[in-house]
């Protein structure tokens, strides 16, 4: 059985302040929660904040981003080594807005993943069309690509999968569960190609514009394996509730 995840990816968003305040209220929400692994991605700079909070519970860290170098010039980038050092256990890597405005491609983000698995980082790995390839019938070639060029070398342990349409983040457009649980089926079959069994075992949680009143539906589909959730993560209420679906809170 895969242990489902949801995971926060809080983007540009919260200080170390405000970092201190959702989690100091929203840990407590959440501190029964056994079944669902629960993951927070901060900004870098709210790492430490979050880390001194979270020290021995049930939410995991996770970086945003990831540069394949364990150390040298290269200004601005924070290596694998860092991350775990910052208390990471997960990191985000080839999310869809470092594709789109970072110059992110299959070739860097497969030595991302590698690098970080490396260092014994578990890999969010993105991968999801645009409306423009879904629009002409590409989905499945692009969700082929994404996995064949972005995974290349890198190991089914540790690495749990993103799918995030392009057209669904931050666009209050969520993929119906039938269209989520289309593409997933797809990137299993795709992992099943590279990975033989060990394929079963890796979650692959979507993304875009989940919120607390469509979670349970996509869950309950059989190859939703959780969530990655952006706009509805920043509000204690709302993450709470989807980490919690399907019960009351
Ligand atoms: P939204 O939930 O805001 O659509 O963002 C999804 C996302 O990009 C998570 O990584």
């Amino acid at each position: 059985m895969r242990v489902p995840i949801m995971a926060a990816n809080w983007k540009m968003n919260k200080t170390s302040g405000e970092t201190r305040e959702f989690i100091k209220t929203f840990k407590p929400l959440v501190a029964d929660v056994r079944e669902t692994e629960i993951v927070i991605a901060p900004p870098f700079t709210s790492l430490q904040a979050a880390a001194d909070l979270l020290e021995g519970g049930n939410i995991r860290l996770a970086g945003q981003d990831v540069f394949y170098e364990v150390s040298g010039a290269y200004t601005g980038e924070v290596s694998p080594l860092m991350l775990k050092d910052a208390a990471c256990s997960y990191v985000i890597v080839g999310h869809s807005e470092r594709r789109q405005y970072f110059g992110e491609t299959d070739e860097t983000a497969n030595r991302k993943a590698k690098a970080a698995q490396d260092a014994g980082l578990t890999v969010i790995f993105c991968i999801g069309e645009t409306l423009e390839e879904r629009e002409a019938g590409n989905t499945f070639d692009v969700l082929k690509r994404q996995t064949t060029e972005g995974l290349r070398g890198v190991r089914a342990d540790g690495l749990v999968v993103a799918y995030e349409p392009v057209w669904a983040i931050g666009t209050g457009k969520t993929a119906s569960p039938e269209q989520a649980q289309e593409a997933h089926r797809f990137i299993r079959s795709e992992l099943v190609t590279m990975y033989g069994g060990a394929a079963d075992t890796i979650r692959i949680l979507y993304g875009g514009s989940v919120k607390p009143d469509n979670i349970s539906s996509l869950m309950s589909k059989e190859d939703v394996d959780g969530a990655l959730v952006g706009g509805a993560s920043l509000k204690v209420d709302s993450f709470a509730a989807i980490v919690k679906y399907g019960q009351e809170t």
